[in-house]
């Protein structure tokens, strides 16, 4: 199973607003999203994104079921305006941007984003230059304090900055399984959750430059949109989910949205029980007016 897709049932129901629209998935991943989307609504066409090649092949693999019905661009979700109108689109019919790393990035141990990882890559787009290796064994200590903290409220960053640096000074750190094992040896668990959690969303947020990623989609979003169009943003952490509810709420008071979603959506206790992925997703929806 290349990735279980988070709330689809919810997502369609507020997304489609068109039955015969457009509709730009940002994150196709296993398309899982795409696929539920387009059984439910015949009429509908998709426009994906994905930067990553896994998830280009997923959907070569697909592309016959999809029979015409979903054009995939390789590509930063962030560049959606560039490439709609490289298709001679000017508007869509809704957004869906299901923000995050996928199940098969994950589970891949060459990627490097799992604790069990003998690479330290966590790139979602091999195209592009920066690893996590880099940056681990070249940043200065408070560079990566600053990244630890900002990137993942790691409340002990300059301990694990320290440890990190001290350890460089004997060696390259190659994978990600030595990283864990250099957090660990200066943090303790908090509750059940590994102590390299924290140092690890910080490091996959600044290789992949998620945060300005999503910024740069929020704030193309209202000039693509049609009017009535919507859009749907999963996240899964409160970085993320904090840059949506503000932008759904400026644009909500410029009377360019209104947000659908005044109760923030997540997954049923059903759901978080077949897949526990879901347990963190919060689902925020809007129209433009
Ligand atoms: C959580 S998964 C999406 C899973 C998908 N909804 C499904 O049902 O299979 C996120 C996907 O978004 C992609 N992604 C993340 N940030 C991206 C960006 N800025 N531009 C393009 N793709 C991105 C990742 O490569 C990954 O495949």
């Amino acid at each position: 199973m290349y990735h279980i897709p988070v709330m689809p049932s919810e997502i369609s129901e507020l997304l489609i607003n068109k039955r015969d629209g457009i509709y730009v998935d940002c994150t196709f991943g296993g398309g899982g999203h795409s696929s539920y989307i387009l059984s439910k609504f015949k009429d509908v066409k998709i426009i994906a994104f994905d930067c990553d090649e896994d998830a280009f092949e997923q959907f070569k693999s697909k592309e016959s079921v999809f029979n015409k019905r979903v054009k995939f661009i390789r590509d930063n979700f962030k560049n959606i305006k560039k490439n709609l109108e490289t298709l001679g689109i000017q508007k869509v019919d809704g957004i869906l941007a299901d923000i995050g790393v996928s199940s098969k990035q994950f589970d891949n141990l060459s990627r490097g984003f799992s604790f069990d990882s003998p690479n330290l890559d966590m790139r979602m787009d091999n195209r592009q230059a920066v690893t996590a290796k880099e940056i681990i064994n070249t940043y200065s200590q408070e560079e990566l304090a600053d990244v630890f903290y900002k990137y993942g409220q790691e409340r002990k960053s300059r301990t694990v900055a320290e440890a990190i640096i001290k350890r460089c000074k004997s060696g390259v750190i190659n994978s990600a399984c030595e990283l864990k094992e250099i957090i660990c040896s200066v943090k303790r668990a908090e509750g059940k959750i590994n102590p390299a959690t924290k140092t690890f969303q910080a490091l996959r947020i600044v290789v992949n430059n998620e945060l300005d990623n999503l910024r740069i989609l929020l704030e193309s979003a209202p000039e693509i949109l049609n009017t009535s169009a919507r859009i749907a943003i999963i996240s899964f952490h409160s970085l993320e989910d904090t840059i949506v509810k503000q932008n759904f709420k400026e644009n909500s008071n410029k009377s360019i949205y209104k947000i659908l979603t005044k109760k923030i959506v997540t997954a049923s206790l059903e759901e978080i029980k077949t897949n526990v992925r879901s347990r963190s997703a919060k689902l925020r929806v809007a129209e433009k007016i």
